[in-house]
């Protein structure tokens, strides 16, 4: 199911994310235009979470992938985050194969996993 944003809670909420230093946010641009969003919010000590979301006309190019790589990697390099994990619906085949070629893999499982999805992380090296 899906619920109506009000353009000016989102407006708050983009506020509240750029201002909160525990969570990593990222817009992702083709020559300048938007393509989509993509995070790194922190769970607990050294622990984050990743979200990507690519706008329709960008799915299934390689961009997710990419993205993934390029976000993880930069979270990994430049913050104290040193694990972070992937919470995929396992109906979403493209989430699935999206992380895993970017190189996040099942393992430990975080109790924060919801249920029907694959639990899947990336760590520092
Ligand atoms: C998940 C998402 C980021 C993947 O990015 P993408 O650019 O569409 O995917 P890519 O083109 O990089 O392809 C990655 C893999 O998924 C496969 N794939 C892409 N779209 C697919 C689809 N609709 N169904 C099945 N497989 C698909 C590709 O073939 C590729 O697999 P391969 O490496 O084995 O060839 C993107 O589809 C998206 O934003 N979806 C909506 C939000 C979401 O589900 N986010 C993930 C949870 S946080």
């Amino acid at each position: 199911m899906q619920m109506k944003v009000e353009w000016g809670d989102h407006v708050k909420w983009i506020a509240q994310v750029v201002d909160d230093p525990g969570r990593h946010a990222y817009i992702i641009e083709v020559e300048d235009e938007p393509a989509g969003h993509m995070r790194v919010d922190q769970m607990e000590e050294g622990i984050g979470v990743i979200t990507v979301y690519l706008l329709e006309p960008w799915t299934g190019r390689g961009l997710g992938v990419q993205s993934i790589v390029m976000g993880a990697n930069k979270v990994l390099d430049t913050t104290d985050i040193h694990r972070i994990y992937a919470f995929v619906r396992k109906d979403n085949l493209a989430g699935e194969k999206g992380f895993t070629r970017a190189g996040f893999a099942e393992g430990e499982i975080h109790p924060d996993c919801p249920e029907n999805h694959f639990c899947l992380s990336i760590q520092k090296n």
